[in-house]
């Protein structure tokens, strides 16, 4: 007898059920775990190394060996004492969220693939735009993170600031295309010079403007600009959390017909709470602005957002169709994006905001931003000096003296399992550097990080 879908569909079912019971026990034990996998877990990657099964078996098997196994290598930024990068945890709504749309499989291509993946997409990125209080007119891609999300707007900036000088670089390319000029932040996130690059910018093509002793772009120091200048401004230097003052480059470059664009991977965050707004004040007259959900909002990897201003610039080169989008109109996501195949990203950002609401987001930005202040006060009361303003998430600190041991202190946290975090370098000084982005990290998880570097001083 063949099988039907109802007794195909039941093994799914079945592996759902167990999914959820390895996933329940993993997160009760991450508490009493190291944060970064021991030497015995990491000696069971082993257990992988197999030949490829020459036939099927039963699923059950196959998820217990990877819950068994691969659990205990992961590295526990789902809990609270994870401080490194700049990565949030899952929310429970956000993580429920990616279970049902796994379970759904939906193809967001467009609403013809799935009515519900394009729905949610949209109204979550009402809520984003209302969040940020950007243009409510502007477009919001959904992306893998950043990265993706630069892509798309810086794109969109050599495509408009082109067509501005006559050239329709869709169907001319760069060849012979009128020279653009990017003016970076030095202290531009690395990415973004790999997106320039992927985008024909050539090293040549970028002046690095001068920053101050907090990573902030001094507006003084920018190049002349002209309306075939791109400027890439920052909200939330990687190691210092500091914002540069966006509302005087829009100005400067507003006048000169520039494109600004706004990296806010995590530092756009600082928009949707009152307390921390006042930070980036002037960033809503930028031209694009990129942030990710994976980092602050607490959705899980990977998630980012591309905002920009003129919606028809972003179909204009990401659309698979060749008509370009009229003002006014919506597209379908796989115009706005890079990917035609796209997972439905849309619905864990859609549950997270959902359930955090206005008020828990603002919550979720300022209590980060305090214990990081927290994490500064008890540094500075063991020795350490701050070498940032803490105005965000972010901590960078050192021990007067002790600079060069700051690897081997970071490094010595890590091996103890307490926490995780990396060592930096900023403005020449070896440091420790501390990013408080997850939604479950409580003053609990700074008194015990502190204790442990403590620990690894002596
Ligand atoms: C300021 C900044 N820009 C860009 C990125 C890259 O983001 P993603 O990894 O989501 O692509 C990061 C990641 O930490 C960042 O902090």
């Amino acid at each position: 007898m063949t099988p039907n879908h109802q007794s195909l569909l039941a093994s799914s079912i079945e592996a759902l059920r167990l999914a959820a019971g390895h996933g329940e026990r993993y997160l009760r034990n991450l508490e009493a775990r190291n944060v970064a996998p021991n030497a015995s877990a990491l000696s069971d990657l082993q257990r992988f190394h197999e030949a490829l099964p020459e036939g099927p078996s039963d699923p059950a098997a196959t998820l217990d060996l990877l819950a068994r196994y691969g659990g205990p290598a992961t590295t526990a930024t789902a809990a609270g004492r994870f401080f490194g990068l700049v990565v949030g945890g899952t929310l429970p709504a956000a993580l429920g969220a990616r279970v049902i749309a796994s379970a759904w499989d939906q193809v967001v291509f467009n609403d013809g693939t799935s009515a519900i993946g394009v729905e949610l997409e949209k109204i979550a990125a009402g809520w984003l735009l209302d969040l940020f209080d950007l243009p409510r007119q502007a477009s919001v891609g959904f992306v893998t993170g950043t990265t993706m999300g630069a892509l798309v707007c810086l794109a969109a900036a050599r495509h408009a600031l082109l067509a501005k000088a006559g050239w329709d670089v869709t169907s001319r390319g760069l060849n012979g295309a009128p020279r653009l000029h990017v003016a970076a932040t030095a202290q531009m996130h690395v990415t973004n010079a790999k997106v320039l690059s992927l985008l024909g910018f050539g090293l040549e093509d970028i002046t690095h403007v001068d920053c101050d002793e907090q990573g902030r772009m001094i507006p003084d120091a920018m190049p002349a600009l002209t309306e075939r200048s791109l400027v890439i401004a920052q909200a939330g230097n990687v190691n210092s959390g500091a914002i540069d003052p966006i509302g005087e480059i829009c100005a400067r470059a507003g006048t000169a017909g520039a494109w600004v664009h706004v990296d806010g991977a995590f530092g756009l965050w600082a928009a949707a709470s009152p307390q921390t707004r006042r930070l980036i004040a002037g960033y809503e007259a930028a031209d694009s602005w990129v942030s990710d959900g994976h980092k602050w909002l607490n959705t899980p990897y990977d998630c980012g957002f591309a905002i920009c201003r003129q919606p028809q610039a972003v179909h204009a080169v990401m659309a698979t169709v060749a008509p370009y989008l009229k003002a006014g109109d919506t597209a379908a996501p796989k115009d706005m994006v890079p990917e035609f195949s796209r997972s439905a990203r849309g619905v864990e950002v859609w549950a997270a905001l959902r359930s955090l609401g206005r008020e828990g987001v603002a919550d979720l930005v300022d209590r980060c931003c305090r214990l990081a202040r927290l994490f500064a006060d008890q540094l500075r009361a063991a020795g350490f000096e701050i070498l940032n303003d803490v105005v965000l998430n972010q901590v960078v600190a050192t021990l007067p003296g002790q600079e060069a041991r700051m690897p081997e202190i970071a490094a010595g946290v890590r091996a103890s399992g307490e926490a995780w975090f990396g060592p930096t370098r900023w403005r020449g000084v070896d440091a420790i550097r501390l990013s408080v982005s997850s939604w479950v990290t409580t003053e609990e998880d700074v008194r015990r990080t502190v204790a442990a570097i403590k620990a690894a001083t002596v």
